[in-house]
């Protein structure tokens, strides 16, 4: 089988190049790739790398995914979040691939405190979650054979992530403040890459299992909570560790104005992923606190 992956460096991506290797020929590309295009920023190049190349999967993890900059370059944030997951569809759609796409929590409004449905009513906040709105409906619309899942709070091991930052923080300082008044669930991006390998491989055998779903960790937690584990946790696992921290104090969104507004409730419920793959989705302390054994 021919697997035709795009954004091979970002947080998922990297850990689709290894979830995805046992299922076939892997072409990975990311925007420097010179043989084929896999610049987001060039859709209808993008779409000839699918006409030339005939994967049986289009996996995309690129994305324009700095959402405060978002704000300020709606046009690329468009045509990344978009206009090039709408030409990879159209792609898809003619040459009968199947095509793995990412969204977010970010496409809902954050009201009230339910876990989000994937047939709930979206009311994007930001441009970013307006742009990646707009690239699911492209897909849908397109007729593709495709798998879209919505997750949230993404991190890995490799590179900079939230985790990180709150232990240099916490070696640094005596007080901290985090916001308490945003709900959600960190999702390791390994994780999602195990998940996309399982659910690429049950969608070709039954291509009914086609569709959008919702797919993040087990249980929620505010971006306070998530400190506090990971603190508590890097002291459980490093006795010796020197941070200065004491006080992590909670604090409301509003203590951190941002370009781009955040939905307060980002709590997706994963029942629908679950059950179509027979899957089980561990909670998110289970892959938090993997990653600070590898980081620490
Ligand atoms: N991160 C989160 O918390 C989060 C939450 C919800 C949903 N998601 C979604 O999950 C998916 C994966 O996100 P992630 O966390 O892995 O993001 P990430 O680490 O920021 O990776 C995004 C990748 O897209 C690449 N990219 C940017 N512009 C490109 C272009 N013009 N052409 C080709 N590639 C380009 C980036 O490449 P460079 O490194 O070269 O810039 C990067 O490798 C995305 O669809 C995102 O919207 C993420």
């Amino acid at each position: 089988m021919k697997i035709l992956l795009l954004g091979k460096n970002g947080q998922v991506g990297w850990e689709l190049q290894r979830s995805l290797a046992p299922l076939g020929e892997v072409l990975a590309l990311d925007r420097h790739s010179t043989e084929h295009c896999g610049d987001l920023s060039q859709p209808e190049r993008l779409a000839k790398t699918v006409l030339a190349w005939q994967p049986q999967v289009i996996v995309n993890a690129a994305a324009h995914t700095a959402v405060d900059k978002a704000e300020s370059e709606p046009e690329l944030a468009r045509c990344l979040n978009a206009t090039a997951p709408a030409a990879l569809a159209q792609a898809a759609a003619q040459t009968g691939a199947l095509l793995v796409h990412y969204s977010t929590d970010y496409v809902f409004n954050g009201q009230g405190e339910s876990p989000w449905q994937e047939d709930d009513a979206t009311g994007p906040l930001s441009v970013y979650g307006q742009t990646k709105r707009e690239g699911e409906q492209a897909i849908v619309v397109s007729g593709c054979a495709h798998l879209i899942f919505r997750t949230s709070w993404v991190y890995a091991a490799r590179g900079g992530n939230f985790a990180k930052t709150m232990l240099r923080l916490a070696a640094e300082r005596e007080r901290l403040t985090v916001i308490d008044d945003q709900f959600g669930a960190p999702t390791g991006a390994d994780l999602i890459a195990d998940v996309t390998a399982h659910a690429i491989r049950a969608s070709l055998q039954q291509p009914a299992l086609g569709g959008l779903y919702h797919l993040v960790a087990g249980g929620e937690t505010t971006w306070h909570g998530y400190a506090s584990h990971v603190i508590a946790q890097a002291r459980l696992l490093q006795p010796g560790l020197a941070l200065k921290v004491s006080d992590i104090a909670p604090v409301p969104t509003s203590a951190f104005p941002t370009p781009a507004q955040r939905p307060l409730n980002s709590r997706l419920n994963t029942h629908k992923l679950q059950q179509a793959f027979g899957l089980t989705l561990p909670p998110w302390q289970q892959g938090v606190d993997r990653m600070l054994t590898e980081v620490l």
